[in-house]
């Protein structure tokens, strides 16, 4: 397993399927980590990505005082690990080795980078702006790193167990499957042709060998039957 570098515009590609991140600071001696969900590409050049966080956080705190944090975007292997970071605050816990997580150092910041994970976007802090209830928080990413399994100016989604994982609400989460390219073809008349000539034939194609895998299932169930 290795990781690669990546340009600083990869980082709103990571972003691109809505991972849930787990946010790392630290701040004289102190490190902490939290997932969240409300991540933002923000801009290309320069490369900033945005993170809504409440203010009552203590991450929140962290990254105000430290000026810099990183996002560290889990697997679906670390989903128990993610939905326990948010379960509580770290004002007076080392959430991160509670959660039995390793780190490894960050190549521009303090904020130390969570082992396992997928890829890595290291940020210093741009900007703070309140948005309603919450606060933006813009990040000048100055470091991207991610896994060749994982990603590749794009994410693979090749194995589901090198896909990002998506936070869908409460404790329920998904790991991001299929990757599928969207062909877009108009008609004479300039409207979205939905189905293309290939796709209806890959369609009725894979539709055919479902049918003849449920009328095999069959076929067994009526030989064991007929065994016995
Ligand atoms: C999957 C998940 C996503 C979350 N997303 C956000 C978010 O986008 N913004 C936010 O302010 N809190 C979010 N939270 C809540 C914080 O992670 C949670 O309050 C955490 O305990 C804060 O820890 P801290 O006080 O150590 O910063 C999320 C929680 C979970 C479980």
């Amino acid at each position: 397993m290795s990781r690669h570098l990546c340009d600083d515009t990869d980082a709103r590609r990571l972003l691109n399927p809505g991972p849930v991140a787990i946010v790392t600071a630290a701040w004289r001696g102190m490190v902490n980590a939290a997932p969240i969900a409300w991540t933002a590409p923000l801009s290309m050049a320069p490369p900033l990505v945005g993170l809504v966080i409440h203010p009552h956080r203590h991450t929140a705190d962290m990254i105000r005082f430290s000026e810099e944090f990183a996002i560290n975007i889990p697997p679906p292997a670390l989903m128990k690990q993610t939905a326990f970071l948010g379960s509580q605050t770290g004002l007076n816990t080392n959430k991160i080795e509670a959660a039995g997580l390793e780190t490894f150092s960050g190549m521009r910041i303090d904020a130390p980078l969570i082992d396992g994970c997928l890829a890595w976007i290291e940020c210093g802090l741009q900007d703070v702006i309140a948005v309603g209830d919450h606060t933006l928080f813009v990040g000048r990413v100055v470091r991207v790193q991610a896994l060749d399994e994982a990603y590749a100016g794009q994410w693979l989604l090749k194995d589901p167990a090198f896909s990002p994982l998506t936070y869908i609400g409460g404790a329920t989460y998904a790991s991001i499957g299929r990757a599928r390219d969207a062909v877009v073809q108009t008609d004479a008349q300039g409207a979205l042709i939905i189905e293309t000539a290939e796709e209806r034939e890959q369609r009725e194609e894979e539709e055919a060998r479902e049918r003849e895998l449920r009328q095999a299932e069959g076929d067994e169930g009526f030989e064991e039957m007929s065994v016995r």
